[in-house]
């Protein structure tokens, strides 16, 4: 669809390109004009200046400057962003007082250098940087510059932030859209306050927080490294605060850009498939957005529900926190006592450090120091180190709220949190004081679908009803916390089957034999009461074999799912029997049924290996025709949400498609997804089982614990249906009705997946020393067809 705007533009460049061939010069002297249809070329030729329309449907003209040396025009800069020229007759001249002037034929003016270019012979040059300069006629530094004046784009030695001697702040705007270059919502912007950090804004408001810079990257970055390519810098100095990154191969050609979709992008060109890749970009994930959790609370997306509180912190507003709406953060459990001397301090490891706007930076004290300093200052709430060189230096306090505060599973920093005495003891001993609040219980034998709720029990005692009333007629027993207790043998440990997002599973056995399930929400981490009651209601309506709802003894779990024990039959069986659980959920269940958080964690196995999908918590039930929906609160396990439901909220039959692909591929290779921070092949499976698949090296990514021989054929089966429904574009994905087909089918005959959502969004050019791994491996095509004659 994009093809035919680009052609117009690009034939454009040709024609100028013709036109001004005789006469292209990188230079313009007082009283030379460069008129639309003409340009400038800088002398190494890399970059052009002239007059474009962003699309073939633009009524609109603009000056601007783009790469002279790649087929697909990529405008950089735009003179004009605001204020298009609706007709040809633009030209750019020398203002009598010195200033460049853009005006058109009715000598209207759409743009000038202003006040800041007015020398007195003025010469104007486009150089191999991309910088369009004004001098005067002897040279010396610029009496004006575009690199001052960035559009959307930040190329090598281009400064983003702060000249704080003249108080300009240079910062990167999005195009309105892909169409438009008026200044859209979206920019990158240097906050020079406390520790400098740069921000990602919509308009005004905090989207995405690269943390402070701690020595070699940003702390909110952990997978930032200097790449053999590029070399990263943030300065901070009294004249000027300001990030820069170079490129360290001149054939490579990079920029950072702000998408009108609010992203921020690190592009390269690939000159094989004359396009623009992504190499990196920004915020990748819920706990990105600038302070999810509120204030003391932590982000982690590993979890279910993704914010907690720092250690000896509690919810502010504990239902809304149930509800899964973090904003208002924690609050203290026990007042500090400053003047007594009695606080402490809680480390907190591995996270992205905490906005540093009012935060106060010395480089000079190492960490007893800053601790010293710290209990010395009432006001002080918490410090870390503020490099991370060698075992870290520097000091970095913090008064105040800790806001924006996440974990990584690889690169996060310590924090220390100060709290008072009685809040500085280990959470495992707080976890033993946990309440009960509330439990499921799900018959097995009889198919009879029991509950015992109990926190809501417990709070309606007064009313001494015995059954639950929970809408459509529904109608549930409830049981007293004593005869589950007993039927659980007081929760014991032997009895817990596994724990899931909202708290542990146990098995039991009633008074009369049934055996059952109890789900026990504790009081800290508890599901939300609508979750709960969605939970129940749904489990009740939904009957199938691969569903919870039949079974009661659930004698294995995740770890032991994903673990060595099971040989590839019952990895197969699993598989088939997950793919007819989500199949019946989604067509051929009364509802049509979407998930939302299928999971390794969310699959319980019975005695015959025999999956059950089970937690239904974030469920939602779509109306017949209903196809997706968009949900402002993204909830779900990191690592199996796809692409556009952590990004934009959609969820739909496919983005469970696509957590089914991820446990898929988890089941075959008996790794774990961790998620799309890893640059770490291992940890990211997506991209690895992808990179295996493309160098025909399916069968690699099995479990090496699998030693007894598998069919190959099936193997090689699995992996590619899961690879196809891990795909980017939710389209792309299988129904689950054609991948019941597909697993089923025994031909080789399965369409090619595409690459999986979030692999793209590692560098290319990182991974290209894993190329030599196609020596030693079993071909997949080779091993299908030796398959096929069986
Ligand atoms: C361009 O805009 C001017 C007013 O700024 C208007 O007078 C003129 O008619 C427009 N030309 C076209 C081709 O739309
Ligand atoms: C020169 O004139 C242009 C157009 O009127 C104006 O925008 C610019 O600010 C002036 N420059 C100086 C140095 O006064
Ligand atoms: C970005 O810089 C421009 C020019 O200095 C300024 O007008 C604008 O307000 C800045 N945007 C933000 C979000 O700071
Ligand atoms: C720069 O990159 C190209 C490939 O893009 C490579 O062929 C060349 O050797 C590199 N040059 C240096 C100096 O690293
Ligand atoms: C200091 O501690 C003592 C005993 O623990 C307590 O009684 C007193 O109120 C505390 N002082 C302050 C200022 O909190
Ligand atoms: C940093 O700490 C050292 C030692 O406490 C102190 O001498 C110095 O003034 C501090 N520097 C700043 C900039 O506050
Ligand atoms: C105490 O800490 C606060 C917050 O970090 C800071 O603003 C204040 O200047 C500090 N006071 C002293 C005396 O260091």
């Amino acid at each position: 669809m994009a093809r035919p705007n680009l052609i117009w533009p690009f034939l454009l460049t040709m024609l100028s390109a013709l036109l001004a061939t005789s006469s292209a010069t990188d230079t313009m002297n007082p009283g030379d004009t460069v008129r639309d249809g003409e340009s400038l070329i800088s002398i190494g030729r890399s970059f052009r200046l002239g007059f474009f329309a962003p699309s073939s449907s633009s009524r609109f003209r603009y000056l601007g400057i783009w790469y002279n040396t790649i087929s697909q025009q990529t405008v950089i800069w735009v003179a004009n962003r605001d204020r298009g020229i609706n007709d040809s007759t633009g030209v750019l001249s020398f203002h009598s007082n010195g200033s460049l002037v853009l005006s058109d034929a009715r000598g209207q003016v759409y743009w000038s250098t202003g006040a800041a270019a007015g020398v007195a012979s003025p010469v104007a040059r486009v150089l191999d940087s991309a910088n369009f300069v004004v001098t005067g006629s002897g040279g010396g530094a610029p009496a004006w510059q575009s690199f001052d004046y960035p559009t959307d784009s930040l190329l090598p030695a281009m400064k983003l932030g702060w000249d704080l001697r003249v108080g300009r702040n240079r910062n990167i705007t999005s195009w309105r859209s892909a169409d438009d270059p008026a200044s859209g919502q979206y920019s990158m912007v240097v906050d020079v306050r406390g520790d400098p950090q740069i921000f990602l804004l919509q308009e005004a408001t905090r989207l995405w927080r690269t943390g402070p810079w701690i020595g070699q990257r940003f702390s909110g970055i952990p997978e930032m490294k200097t790449y053999d390519m590029f070399a990263f810098r943030f300065h901070i100095g009294a004249d000027e605060v300001y990030y820069q990154f170079d490129i360290l191969n001149s054939t490579i050609l990079s920029r950072l850009v702000v998408r009108p979709t609010g992203l921020v992008e690190r592009v390269v060109w690939i000159e094989g498939t004359k396009s623009w890749n992504r190499f990196w970009f920004a915020p990748k994930d819920q706990c990105d957005s600038v302070s999810l959790c509120g204030p003391f609370g932590i982000c982690n997306t590993n979890d279910s529900p993704v914010c907690s509180c720092v250690q000896g912190f509690k919810p502010r507003s504990p239902r809304d926190w149930y509800l899964r709406d973090g904003k208002d953060g924690c609050a203290r459990r026990t007042a500090l006592d400053c003047r007594n001397g009695t606080d402490g301090f809680v480390q907190v490891t591995g996270v992205k450090l905490p906005d540093t706007s009012a935060a106060v930076l010395n480089h000079t004290m190492g960490l007893d120091e800053c601790r010293a300093a710290c209990l010395r200052n009432c006001s002080c709430t918490a410090y870390s180190n503020a490099e991370v060189t060698g075992a870290g230096t520097g000091c970095i306090l913090w008064g105040g709220d800790l806001t924006d505060l996440r974990v990584y599973t690889s690169k996060g920093m310590d924090l220390f949190v100060r709290v008072a005495a009685a809040d500085l003891e280990t959470s495992a001993s707080r976890a033993k004081r946990m309440w009960v609040a509330a439990g499921a219980v799900v018959g097995a034998f009889l198919g009879t679908l029991l509950l015992g709720w109990i926190g809501w029990c417990l709070r309606r005692r007064k009313t001494k009803t015995n059954t639950v009333v929970l809408g459509d007629d529904l109608e549930l027993p409830l049981f007293d916390f004593a005869t589950i207790a007993a039927a659980t043998g007081d929760f014991s440990a032997a009895n817990k089957l596994g724990e899931g997002g909202f708290g542990p599973v146990y098995k039991g056995r009633l008074g009369d034999g049934k055996e059952v399930a109890v789900k026990r929400l504790a009081k800290n981490s508890v599901q939300g009461l609508d979750e709960f009651k969605n939970e129940v209601v749904l489990i009740a309506k939904l009957q199938h074999r691969n569903l919870v709802r039949l079974l009661g003894g659930c004698t294995q779990w995740e770890e032991r799912m994903l673990g060595s024990l099971l040989d590839w039959k019952s990895r197969y069986q699993i598989i088939n029997g997950i793919a007819r659980g989500l199949l019946y959920l989604h067509h051929d269940s009364r509802l049509r049924i979407i998930h939302r958080d299928l999971k390794a964690g969310n699959v319980l196995l019975d005695e015959e290996m025999n999956p059950k999908i089970s937690d239904f918590g974030m469920a939602r039930i779509f109306g017949g025709d209903e196809t997706e929906a968009n949900t402002r609160r993204v909830v779900g396990t990191y690592g199996y949400m796809s692409p556009e439901y952590l990004m934009q909220g959609l969820f739909s039959v496919k983005s469970d498609v696509f957590s089914f692909g991820v446990l898929v591929l988890e089941i075959v290779s008996g790794k774990r997804s961790r998620g799309i921070y890893h640059s770490d092949p291992n940890l990211n499976l997506l991209g690895y089982a992808w990179s295996l698949w493309k160098e025909g090296c399916g069968l690699e990514l099995v479990d090496p614990s699998m030693v007894c021989s598998y069919p190959a054929a099936e193997v090689l089966k699995c992996i590619n249906v899961g690879l196809l429904c891990v795909q980017d574009l939710p389209e792309d994905r299988p129904t689950m009705a054609s991948v019941a087909l597909l697993l089923a089918s025994d031909t080789a005959s399965l369409p090619q997946p595409k690459q999986p959502g979030f692999v793209g969004m590692r560098g290319p050019l990182e991974g290209s020393s894993s190329a030599s791994k196609g020596e030693n491996c079993t071909v997949n095509n080779v091993t299908v067809t030796i398959f096929d004659g069986r």
